[in-house]
């Protein structure tokens, strides 16, 4: 009885998949904020499984495209401002603010694009969330931040804010390799009453239509984003959970070695894009 209901929602997620005749609207466009033109679209490097790479933005409505164009417009950029304010507020039993030690933040252009990464000190895999509370906990003498928090989503989006434009670049290679192998795996696993993996929505049906949603490739170099639907930032253990439970499967927790590892690997597929920190979508 369940299996053939498995087969059945399985079978209607297939046949909703459609494939979009005419080139969707605002694939060809280009990014262009503030006079500069960012990557969207670029060869795939070697090893990559797809042809080309592609940004996450390219597949969306002309509106929710606009939006990420003018900084203005952009909803995501208040959360920058808000990010801008802590980096300069006091904190902890140290007294310290962001930038009495840091100094600019304009000094941390480079890290979201390198992120997931090794952390010697942490002594594992460490996303900017985790770098960011370590600073906290260890430096400041203060509390860590919630993962989806309101201050946490807002310190991520200014310091990933500062490596807009800057290429894909994580480390895949010495203590990072196996965490990379593990993201792979989970990618190509299949989750959920749907049964579907990643690959299968991201990889094997980017370009089509799952129902009212245009698939794209699952990139991450724009976030945290602003969902529309969220009417808010979010993470990109947000948006992964997300995925899965859209499969009706149970999601890895937020900040579990899973996501961390899906992460690392998510991020590597990216190469040849550029960060869009904060971008858009629907
Ligand atoms: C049943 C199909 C399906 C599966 C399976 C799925 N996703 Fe998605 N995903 C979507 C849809 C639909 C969207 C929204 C449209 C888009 O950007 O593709 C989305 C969006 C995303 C985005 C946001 C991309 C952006 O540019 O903002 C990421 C990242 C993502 N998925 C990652 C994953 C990962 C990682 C997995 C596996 C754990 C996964 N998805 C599994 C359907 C799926
Ligand atoms: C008391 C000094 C101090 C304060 C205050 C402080 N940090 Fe740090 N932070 C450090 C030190 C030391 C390191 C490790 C060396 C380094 O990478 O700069 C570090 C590392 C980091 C890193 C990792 C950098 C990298 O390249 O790996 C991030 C991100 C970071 N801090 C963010 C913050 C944020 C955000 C705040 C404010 C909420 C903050 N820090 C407050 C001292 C501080």
């Amino acid at each position: 009885m369940k299996r053939t209901m498995i087969a059945t929602s399985a079978a209607a997620l297939i046949a909703g998949l459609t494939t979009a005749t005419a080139v969707f609207a605002g694939e060809e466009d280009e990014l262009v904020i503030d006079g500069e033109t960012l990557v969207t679209k670029a060869p795939a490097p070697e090893g990559s499984p797809f042809s080309e790479v592609i940004s996450g933005w390219r597949f969306r409505s002309d509106e929710t495209q606009a939006l990420q164009m003018d900084d203005f417009d952009n909803p995501g950029m208040i959360y920058v401002d808000q990010g801008l304010d802590l980096w300069e507020a006091a904190d902890g039993s140290e007294g310290k603010s962001c930038a009495d030690c840091h100094g600019d933040i304009a000094g941390f252009a480079g890290l979201r694009a390198a992120m997931p990464k090794w952390s010697e000190e942490l002594g594992t895999l460490a996303t900017m969330e985790e770098l960011i509370n370590y600073s906290r906990t260890e430096h400041m003498g203060a509390e860590p931040w919630k993962w989806e928090s309101n201050e946490m989503l807002s310190m991520t989006a200014a310091i990933g804010l500062q490596s807009r434009g800057m290429p894909v670049d994580v480390a895949t290679d010495g203590p990072a390799e196996t965490w990379w192998e593990k993201g792979r795996e989970i990618y190509y696993t299949r989750f959920g009453q749907l049964d579907f993996s990643c690959a299968n929505c991201h990889e094997d049906n980017y370009g089509n239509m799952l129902r009212a949603d245009h698939l794209s490739q699952g990139q991450i170099n724009g976030f945290p984003v602003y969902r529309l639907k969220w009417g808010g930032l979010g993470s990109i253990d947000r948006r992964f959970k997300g995925c899965v439970e859209d499969t009706r499967g149970v999601p890895f927790a937020v900040g579990s070695d899973e996501m961390k590892a899906l992460e690392l690997y998510v991020a590597s597929r990216g190469t040849g894009l550029v960060i869009e920190t904060p971008s858009v979508r629907q």
